[in-house]
């Protein structure tokens, strides 16, 4: 009946695709963010790219526990493999850099997790390797490539789009109750408001979009 309809079970019929409606509610911060991180000039320079990845690495820091996560594994079979912070170390080691030791705890340690939340976590990092694909671009007219510097950018072998649709095709397949469902768009919401943390906290104070 639709009186007795919620807000979540009205977008599930208009939007049946959870990755799809995670996008819709995520858009604005997403463009806040891509336009604030363009901002600080990430590829101008090697020293600045040098900020970029220490954010990266602090993202992708933030939710490695996740990827050898059973509950989420159940869901996501290929998470382990989806795994980046170790790239993003093995770009500091190509570059001769030492990897920072990131100032806050991780978001996910081990232990319990909330897992709508994790998912929502997870559509922000998995997603994130669309963008590298422009980014890489970016990343190689200061002498970076998938093999030396900027390995976490690197698209997944069976390539980015096959890779993203096998992603949403588990998150869409995750049976989620209403409010499960609005602690995975929080938890989206949430990360991205993590990354602009993490942006400010690489490159020093920038004029964030926040
Ligand atoms: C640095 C500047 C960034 C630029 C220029 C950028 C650009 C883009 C572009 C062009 C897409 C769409 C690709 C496509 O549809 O084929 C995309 C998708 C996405 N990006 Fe970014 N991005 C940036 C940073 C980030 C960061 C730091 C995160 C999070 C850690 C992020 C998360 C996402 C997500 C979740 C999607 C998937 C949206 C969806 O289709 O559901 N992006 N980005």
């Amino acid at each position: 009946m639709a009186d007795s309809m919620s807000a979540t079970d009205f977008a599930q019929c208009v939007e049946p695709s959870r990755a799809k409606r995670l996008k819709t509610a995520t858009h604005e911060t997403h463009m806040r963010l891509d336009q604030t991180v363009m901002a600080c000039d990430p590829f101008s320079s090697l020293e600045r790219y040098r900020l970029f990845l220490k954010m990266q690495h602090r993202v992708f820091f933030d939710v490695d526990a996740l990827c050898f996560h059973r509950e989420l594994i159940a869901l996501v079979p290929d998470l382990p493999e989806r795994r980046q912070l170790h790239l993003v170390e093995q770009d500091f080691e190509d570059l001769g850099l030492v990897v920072p030791s990131p100032e806050l705890e991780p978001v996910f340690g081990e232990g319990a997790i909330d897992v709508p939340t994790a998912l929502g976590y997870l559509y922000v990092t998995e997603g994130s390797n669309l963008g590298a694909a422009f980014l890489i671009k970016e990343a190689k007219k200061i002498g970076l490539s998938e093999s030396y510097g900027a390995r976490h950018l690197a698209g997944a072998e069976e390539g980015r789009a096959r890779s993203w649709r096998t992603f949403t095709n588990a998150l869409d397949a995750v049976d989620l109750s209403p409010a499960e469902e609005a602690r995975a768009v929080a938890g989206a919401e949430a990360s991205f408001e993590r990354v602009f943390v993490h942006v400010e906290s690489a490159f020093g104070k920038v004029q964030t979009l926040r």
